[in-house]
């Protein structure tokens, strides 16, 4: 089957070198084809909703991980990192509420994609920076 242009490869560029965290960051970014799927071909509301509801069950436990982790490894900017995790379930809640209360296809759509990619935003900017830390310190993954 051909590639759909959305969906997103795994390539090192996610790696953070935490075998663990790699591992969620996969299964995450897993869970973001099988949402943009969702949104793009069946455009089926209740499909999108599973799929944000297991994102979003899987989202807070990894974020609740990399936050026990980055306090265990004395990361200077573990505070701040757990408060943009700590924002972002905020808006994913209000997302899933706004997806419930609203039936035009592209509303639902847009919400779901714009929060699918503020996601992998801070995969690929916020967590990069811990991985940037961990590399300086030359600690062994
Ligand atoms: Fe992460
Ligand atoms: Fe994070």
């Amino acid at each position: 089957m051909e590639k759909s242009e959305w969906e997103i490869t795994w390539s090192d560029k996610f790696e953070v070198g935490i075998a663990e965290l790699d591992d969620e960051h996969r299964q995450f970014i897993s869970r973001v084809n099988q949402l943009n799927k969702a949104i793009i071909e069946s455009e089926d509301k209740s499909a999108v909703q599973r799929a944000m509801n297991l994102m979003l069950i899987e989202t807070g436990h990894h974020f609740g991980h990399e936050q026990d982790l980055l306090a265990q490894w004395k990361y200077p900017e573990a505070a701040a990192h757990s408060a943009k995790h700590v924002e972002l379930m905020q808006r994913f809640e209000r997302v899933m509420k706004e997806i419930a209360d609203s039936d035009i296809s592209f509303v639902w759509a847009a919400k779901g994609l714009h929060l699918k990619q503020l996601l992998v935003e801070h995969l690929l900017k916020e967590d990069m920076k811990y991985r940037d830390f961990l590399r300086a310190q030359d600690r062994p993954g």
